[in-house]
């Protein structure tokens, strides 16, 4: 596999939203290349524009200038090979577990066979395998929330983009989350474009991270990280309290201080 395979590339792209105040632009300049493998983390103050980045990718807007291609061709629209996760994962409430995520196969059509042997293996993967039979609603947030990632994985997509899916959850099922998320990367090499609020939570999955400056949003910084791998195996708290993750950590929160205070309207110095 060729490491610097690039999947997903935006050029220069700015987003000018009509809204009924008048054009609001939410993204400006933005230029990223995504390599084959990266697990991406965006970072940046509320309302900045990371949700519309993230929504560039998937297909759902287009740039009001500038480009967004997946594998050389323009993003044109939503497409399987780019799944996505949100904080509230949109399950059918009348389907059982094993349909929801039988759905998006079905739709495509694919091999009965097929589309059994996939469910029941990402099912497996995400731990619901003995919930198959259950609706949504008898299932906790973080189950639901693995539910919704199986429902992606089974498409077996290029990539998959997260817009703040574990905002909603609670601190132990979130870290619980965190593992079973860097254990499906390590296991299926996927590609992560991944919003958090959350500096912990992006030093400890990315290889990258990315922060966003306040509306309209640039890509200020990028940090090349791999605490990752250290935090998914034995040496998890010394990861967490070496002096490079401490000192990663701040110049992150410092720069996003800073973004927020130019959101308030307050003089930078
Ligand atoms: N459909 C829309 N029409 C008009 N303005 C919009 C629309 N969607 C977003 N915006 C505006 O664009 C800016 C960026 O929004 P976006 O949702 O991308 O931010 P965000 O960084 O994801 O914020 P948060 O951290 O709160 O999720 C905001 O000022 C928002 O109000
Ligand atoms: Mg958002």
């Amino acid at each position: 596999m060729n490491q610097e395979e690039i999947v997903v590339s935006i050029k220069n792209a700015n987003l000018e939203y009509d809204s009924e105040k008048g054009k609001v632009l939410a993204l400006k300049d933005a230029n990223l290349d995504i390599k084959k493998g990266e697990f991406i983390c965006v970072l940046g103050p509320s309302g900045c524009g990371k949700s519309t980045l993230l929504n560039i990718i998937a297909g759902f807007h287009k740039p009001t200038s500038g480009s967004a291609t997946m594998g050389g061709k323009v993003i044109n629209g939503p497409n399987w090979k780019r799944g996505v996760v949100f904080q509230t994962p949109p399950l059918y409430p009348w389907l059982n577990i094993y349909d929801n995520v039988a759905f998006g196969p079905k739709k495509r059509r694919l091999p009965k066979k097929e589309i059994e042997e996939n469910v029941n293996k990402y099912l497996e993967l995400v731990g619901l395998k003995d919930f198959k039979k259950q609706k949504p609603y008898e299932l906790s947030g973080g189950m639901r929330q693995r539910c919704s990632l199986a429902r992606v994985l089974v498409n077996q997509p290029e990539m998959i983009l997260m817009d703040e899916p574990l905002g909603a959850l609670d601190a132990l099922t979130r870290t619980n989350m965190q593992a079973l998320i860097r254990e499906i990367w390590n296991k299926t090499g996927n590609t992560i474009f991944f919003i958090t609020h959350d500096v912990d939570e992006a030093l400890s999955l990315a290889t990258r991270v990315v922060v966003m400056s306040a509306r309209p949003g640039r890509i200020v910084k990028e940090f090349n990280t791999e605490f990752t791998y250290d935090i998914g195996g034995a040496n998890q708290e010394a990861a967490r309290y070496s002096r490079e993750y401490v000192a990663i950590r701040e110049e992150i929160l410092s720069i996003i201080n800073t973004q927020n205070a130019v959101s308030r309207g307050e003089a930078v110095s």
